[in-house]
This record gives structure tokens, C-alpha cells and sequence, in this order.
């Protein structure tokens, strides 16, 4: 007999379901704040060890992660970005509008962008200038990057060292139009885009290219509507997209102002319960795409999501900086199981961001480095790049704090690529044990994983104590088909059967 309270998770291996595409771990590096410079970029003559300018340290702990690919150089900065100032010898010094008018040396620009890509490992996905720039300047740009050497863009970066044409995998139209990338109305939008669909090509064909609309900034389906009924009437050779943008961020308030460290269990409770919406809202903008495309051709790209908390104290508001706590990880892991859920329609995400800014995976201050919560959850997720969503079923109890009710728990699992089962278990409930049992029918042998808990809530790493937030190597008996396991308090497992 099962001790009371236990929640029973059956896992449905007859009913495959989508595959959840690795695109759904990619992430997002924004000209902001200490990122790129400091964080991504120090220079070919720093101290810190660096391959061409490029981090050593942030390279091997990204390649670890597997990450699929990069959005770059915005966010709200993409819409300001000339990309002619960041290519060749003599780069263009600006002001960094976007952020805090920070200075923008430009000596990270595409090049050094797409070395930084290959290092790691991922896929480019680049933001082009819809704001402020034109048509003409954003399809020389994918030019310049695509273009064989026998076409003056294509000669003009093989001088600057890269004779090869890049892969440009995807391409963004735009950011946010709505708002920073220039208060367009949908049909103002829609104009933009159909230009930038049909002019701006590439010319590496061993690549094929995504182009990804930007859509709603939020539950508004008006603006998806434009984009949706555009794409319905006109796509075809002349003119055709394969995503649209959603942008989502667990503030709890704007301006963000809830903390990052120092709080209790009332932040916990209802941060969480304010990024579980997350659900309906991916789910009202998927059902609002079926009414034009049934068949789920464009995929529903949440391309900025995460938490976005109150600024460092002493730091630069402009900047974005927050620390990363273990609420944070649970944060992603629910995140990832609704884009999970709905791996018909998502087939790519990029949380925000990645080096230093927002629930970043990795933070850097001089030449240490220390990699967050949110950067292990993403490692010990890793099984479910490219793997086969797997329905399960489960009573997920409650959990209570104050006037807040959340599900006590979640569950995911998948078959991996290699044929394996993989499941992720998250124990929400702050304050008590969650004790699972398992049902894998036909399955034996031991389930081998990691958990990720922490001492506090607020738990973070840091650079005086790094390793305070750290998975830790865990396994489980699967006796006649059942696996049972108990969590601690606010934590996240992930078990592969072996
Ligand atoms: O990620 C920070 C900013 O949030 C991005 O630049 C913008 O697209 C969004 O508003």
C-alpha cells in the first residue's frame, strides 16, 4: 500500500506525443549591461584566458549545456544595431540607447558573434534592425554572413578572415514592434514584415533559414491575427515565415521590483504562481494560430522569457543585473514543462539571458565566474533536447501559502534519442517532502539523475560561496514497473532509466 499522500505518476508509453525540439533550450544574448562586454567578450589582449577575445571559462560552461542556439544582439537593441559599425578593422564607437546609454565599443559584432556561436557549439539566430533601419541594410547584412566570395559582401568578410559563408539559421524580423521596436500598429507591422520576408534572403543554401515574425506582447490576439491571416493569404515563394514571436516575463509587477535574494516564502509562492501563466497564455496564442494554420507549420517561438526581478542594489538599473536563486530554478523547470506540453506549436524558446543580465545562466565579475541554479537546471535537463514527449498523468495535489493555492507538483516525462526514459519531478511545496511513486509499465533496473535543492528558498551562487546551489547525484530502484522516490521541499529531479 502506497503511504498517504503519496502522488502516483503514470507515464503513458504507448501515446508518444511531439518532439520536443532542443530549440526549446535556446537562449538570448542582448548588447546589455556587462554581457557581451565582460561577460561574453573581453578582448584578445585581456588576462582573463580567452580564444580570440572570447571567454574561455563562460565557452566551457555553455558547451556543457548543449545549447542549441542564440538570439543576438537584441532585444530592444536590435532595433537600434547597424551592423556595418561591428565589421572589419576600424569598428564604430556608439552609445548604447537601449541600455542605459552605456558606451558600445562594437568591437564584438558579427563576426565575433558567430565565432562565438561556433565555440559554443549553437545555431545563430540574429535580430535584424526593422526600427531603424531598412530593408536594404538588413538584406545586405544576411549578405554579408550567406554570400559566396564571388559577391563583393561575401569578398568583403572573407577579408575579415571568414571566407566560409556562415549558417544563419534564424532570422528575426524585428523586436517587440509594439513597443521598443518602434509603437507600430498591426498593420503597420505587417507591412514591415511582408518587406523583410520577401527582401532579405540567404544565400548559404547548405542552410536553410527561419525567418520568425514578431508577435503579441502578450494575451492580445489581435496583433496574432495580422500576422496569422498575412502569412494564410501571401506566403508562397515570393514571401513565406516559419515562427512567431512571444514574449513573457514573471515580474509579478512592472517596474520589476520584487527581489532576487533576502526573501521568504511569500515571494515564493507568488512568483511562482504568477509564472504558471505561462500555460493559458501559450495556450490561448497557440489556439489563436490553429484558426489559420492547423497544421502547426509556424512554430510559436517564446524567444524572451524568465524571471525579471528588482536590479542588483548598487548596481545599474539600466543593466538588468539580479541574482539567480533556487525559486528561480523551479521557476524554469515548470516553464519548460508547459513549453513541453505544448511541443506542437513551440519549437523554440530562449530564456533571457544568458551572461549577467535577467535569470541569467551564468554571472562573471572580473575573471570569476559562477554558474546559477538556473544554469544546473538546465544541465540536468539536457536528456530532453530532440527527445519524444510522453503523456503522464497525475493528481498534483495543492500547495497552499496564505491566499495562494499552487499545485504541489509537476511531472514531465519523454523518451530520450537514444530510447531511454527520462522524467523530471518538481516538488513545489515549500515546506513539505513530496513522495512519488512512479507507474513505467514493462520498465526494470535503476533510474539514475540528479536533484537539484538548496538550503533556503533564496538560496544563490555567488562569488564568495559558489556552490551553495548544486546538483547533487541521485538513483532509484524500479521494482515491477514502479519507481518511488521522495523529494525535499522546493526542488527538482531528473531520472533517466537505465
Ligand atoms: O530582455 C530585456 C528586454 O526585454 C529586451 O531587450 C526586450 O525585447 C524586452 O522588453
Amino acid at each position: 500500500a502506497l503511504a498517504e499522500g503519496t502522488i502516483t505518476v503514470s507515464v503513458d508509453t504507448a501515446k508518444p506525443g511531439a518532439k520536443i525540439d532542443r530549440h526549446i533550450f535556446g537562449q538570448f544574448a542582448e548588447h546589455l549591461g556587462t554581457q557581451i562586454y565582460d561577460g561574453i567578450w573581453v578582448g584578445k589582449t585581456s588576462k582573463i584566458p580567452n580564444t580570440g577575445g572570447i571567454r574561455n571559462d563562460v565557452v566551457g560552461a555553455l558547451k556543457a549545456l548543449h545549447v542549441p542556439v542564440v538570439r543576438w544582439p537584441g532585444g530592444c537593441y536590435a532595433d537600434q544595431y547597424h551592423w556595418r559599425d561591428g565589421v572589419g578593422k576600424k569598428r564604430v564607437a556608439r552609445v548604447n540607447a537601449a541600455w542605459g546609454n552605456a558606451p558600445e565599443p562594437n568591437t564584438f559584432g558579427t563576426d565575433e558573434f558567430m565565432t562565438f556561436a561556433k565555440l559554443i557549439g549553437a545555431e545563430a539566430y540574429i535580430s535584424l534592425n526593422v526600427g531603424s533601419g531598412t530593408v536594404k541594410e538588413a538584406a545586405d547584412w544576411v549578405e554579408y554572413m550567406t554570400a559566396p566570395t564571388t559577391a563583393t559582401l561575401g569578398k568583403e568578410r572573407a577579408a575579415n578572415g571568414h571566407p566560409e559563408p556562415y549558417a544563419v539559421h534564424y532570422i528575426g524580423i524585428g523586436n517587440e514592434s509594439w513597443d521598443c521596436g518602434g509603437l507600430m500598429t498591426p498593420e503597420d507591422y505587417v507591412q514591415q514584415m511582408k518587406l523583410y520576408a520577401r527582401f532579405v534572403n540567404n544565400y548559404n543554401t547548405a542552410v536553410p533559414t527561419q525567418k520568425v515574425a514578431v508577435g503579441p506582447g502578450g494575451d492580445d490576439t489581435v496583433w496574432t491575427d495580422a500576422v496569422m491571416e498575412t502569412w494564410k493569404k501571401r506566403h508562397g515563394w515570393s514571401f513565406d515565415i516559419n515562427g512567431m514571436s512571444l514574449h513573457s516575463y514573471t515580474w509579478g509587477a512592472w517596474p520589476p521590483s520584487h527581489p532576487s535574494t533576502g526573501f521568504g516564502e511569500d515571494e515564493y509562492a507568488f512568483m511562482l504562481k504568477d509564472t504558471l501563466h505561462m500555460e493559458p497564455l501559450v495556450a490561448k496564442q497557440a489556439a489563436a494560430m490553429d484558426k489559420f494554420d492547423p497544421e502547426k507549420k509556424i512554430s510559436l517561438t517564446v524567444d524572451e522569457w524568465g524571471a525579471w526581478l528588482a536590479p542588483t542594489p548598487g548596481s545599474n538599473p539600466a543593466f538588468l543585473q539580479q541574482q539567480n536563486s533556487q525559486r528561480d530554478a523551479v521557476l524554469a523547470a515548470l516553464n519548460l514543462n508547459i513549453f513541453f506540453r505544448h511541443a506542437d506549436r513551440i519549437r523554440m524558446t530562449n530564456i533571457a539571458q544568458m551572461v549577467n543580465v535577467l535569470q541569467a545562466m551564468i554571472l562573471t565579475e572580473g575573471n570569476k565566474m559562477v554558474l546559477t541554479p538556473t544554469y544546473h537546471l538546465f544541465k540536468m535537463y539536457v536528456p530532453f533536447q530532440d527527445s519524444t514527449f510522453l503523456p503522464v498523468s497525475f493528481d498534483a495535489g495543492t500547495y497552499k501559502f496564505g491566499d495562494i493555492t499552487l499545485p504541489k507538483v509537476d511531472a514531465v516525462a519523454a523518451k530520450t534519442k537514444d530510447g531511454k526514459i527520462v522524467i523530471a519531478l518538481t516538488n513545489i511545496d515549500a515546506k513539505s517532502p513530496a513522495s512519488f511513486s512512479v507507474k513505467l509499465p514493462g520498465a526494470l533496473g535503476t533510474a539514475k539523475g540528479e536533484v537539484l535543492s538548496a538550503p533556503k528558498l533564496d538560496s544563490v551562487n555567488s562569488f564568495t560561496a559558489p556552490e551553495t546551489v548544486k546538483p547533487k547525484a541521485v538513483s532509484a530502484t524500479v521494482t515491477d514497473g514502479t519507481l518511488s522516490i521522495t523529494l525535499a521541499p522546493a526542488s527538482v529531479t531528473v531520472l533517466t532509466l537505465n
